[in-house]
């Protein structure tokens, strides 16, 4: 057992936030704040952890029963918990192990992980790590070619689902990612890293497991057609050539026949632009906070979404997730599940696939119980019965001044 998989195994790691602490101390200043960091003046990345706040709980007491039931299911797979995990670009920065870790860690657990485009390890190696279902993220980078050849190889390597993310038209500003001097640090000369290596030598475990991993790979799986595997410095520039449309989203319905996630709507207006374009599911997300700062919190554009779209398709949403009370409210205002983005990476960061592992199995023992508190036997009961939320949300429109509190 390593010393960082000793210390996640300890009794003081309870919470997500304590993972984010482990891992704070364990990677270098850059890695965590890619990690940890949003968008601009990072208000949606706030508000996206605080809106739950507003949302308490009407519990049922002097209840009891053996078993909590905590499946559901998505696309009509069965997942033993109501959580993914969500698409983490380039999560071998964090820990050697990253994408394939995750999804191992994923299906051990009994759900689906979700494998970003922007990703340090070969699509099939994750797909053959995991015994449960893995959907490929979808990016256009590298044009239709790049992506055709992805579609083609995830559906051989036997993905379950495409998701497609259509927030990302250009990558949004992370401030601290420059400040810190990612892009120096991934693609510079040595005078240019120069300024931003004491933060990277002050963490000589994760240095030495980075450069055994060979440093920062290709993305293996967008593959540019004349010129190979893109290399990860070209992302950005890669994202601003190929936001996806919904023109695309019907070429893209072409080649893949499985079941389609559009990632990324926050309006009920969109939401029913996506139904129509024959989404079997929605994820209402704002990306983390890392895209457009000043969006509502995903919890708050939910109820919007589940009324325009009428059960016509199922909802999942993703963004602020640290607790299993956090996914409760959010089953309760209607996602069918939730994707957890940081909540596992500040565990991999931190453990690698055994801080994956951790980091599910707080969520999982944090939701039996709530619902046990709750008294609510199973997540598929959850409604909107359970839970008290302000009143301007019935009204099912936000408006930007309600944002900033
Ligand atoms: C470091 C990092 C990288 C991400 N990369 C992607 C990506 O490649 N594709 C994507 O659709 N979403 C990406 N996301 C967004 C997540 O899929 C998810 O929407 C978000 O993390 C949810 O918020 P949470 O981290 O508060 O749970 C990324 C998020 C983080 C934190």
């Amino acid at each position: 057992m390593t010393r960082s998989s000793r210390s996640v195994a300890s009794p003081h790691v309870v919470s997500i936030g304590d993972f984010r602490a482990i891992a704070q101390r364990r990677v270098p200043k850059s890695v965590f704040d890619y990690l940890d960091g949003g968008a601009e003046g990072e208000v949606t990345l706030r508000e996206n952890c605080r809106v739950y706040e507003d949302v308490t709980f009407r519990p049922r007491h002097a209840v009891a029963f053996a078993n909590c039931d905590l499946c559901t299911r998505v696309l009509g797979i069965d997942l033993a918990l109501p959580f993914l995990l969500a698409p983490v670009g380039y999560s071998r920065l964090m820990h050697p192990v990253g994408e394939v870790g995750a999804a191992r860690a994923a299906g051990n657990a009994g759900t689906a992980y979700i494998l970003s485009t922007i990703s340090g390890h070969r699509l099939e190696d994750v797909k053959a790590a995991s015994t449960g279902p893995v959907f490929y993220q979808l990016y256009l980078m590298g044009g239709r070619g790049a992506a055709e050849a992805a579609i083609e190889r995830a559906r051989a390597a036997g993905f379950s689902a495409l998701v497609v993310t259509i927030d990302t038209p250009v990558s949004g500003i992370r401030e601290r990612d420059f400040r810190n001097g990612m892009k120096e640090l991934v693609s510079g000369g040595p005078f240019e890293r120069l300024p931003f290596l004491p933060q990277i030598l002050s963490r000589p475990g994760w240095l030495a497991s980075f450069l055994r991993d060979g440093g920062t790979p290709a993305l293996s799986n967008v593959v540019v057609p004349g010129k190979g595997p893109m290399p990860l410095i070209d992302v950005a520039a890669a994202l601003a050539e190929s936001a996806v449309t919904w023109s695309d989203l019907g070429w893209i319905r072409e080649l893949w026949r499985g079941p389609i996630v559009v990632k990324g709507v926050l309006t009920g207006d969109d939401a029913r632009r996506a139904v129509d374009e024959g989404a079997a599911a929605i994820s209402v997300s704002n990306h983390g906070g890392r895209q457009l700062d000043c969006v509502p919190a995903s919890l708050r554009a939910l109820p919007e979404v589940v009324k325009a779209v009428h059960g016509q398709t199922e909802i999942l949403m993703d963004g602020g997730i640290r607790r299993g009370t956090d996914i409760v409210k959010a089953l309760c205002l209607g996602a069918r599940a939730v994707l957890c983005g940081r909540a596992y990476a500040y565990g991999l960061a931190a453990a690698g696939e055994t801080g994956v592992n951790r980091a599910i199995e707080i969520l999982r023992t944090d939701l039996d119980r709530t619902l046990r508190l709750l008294g609510c036997v199973s997540v598929s009961e959850l409604d909107r019965s359970y839970v008290n939320v302000p009143q301007s949300w019935d009204a099912n429109c936000w408006r930007p001044e309600q944002l900033i509190k």
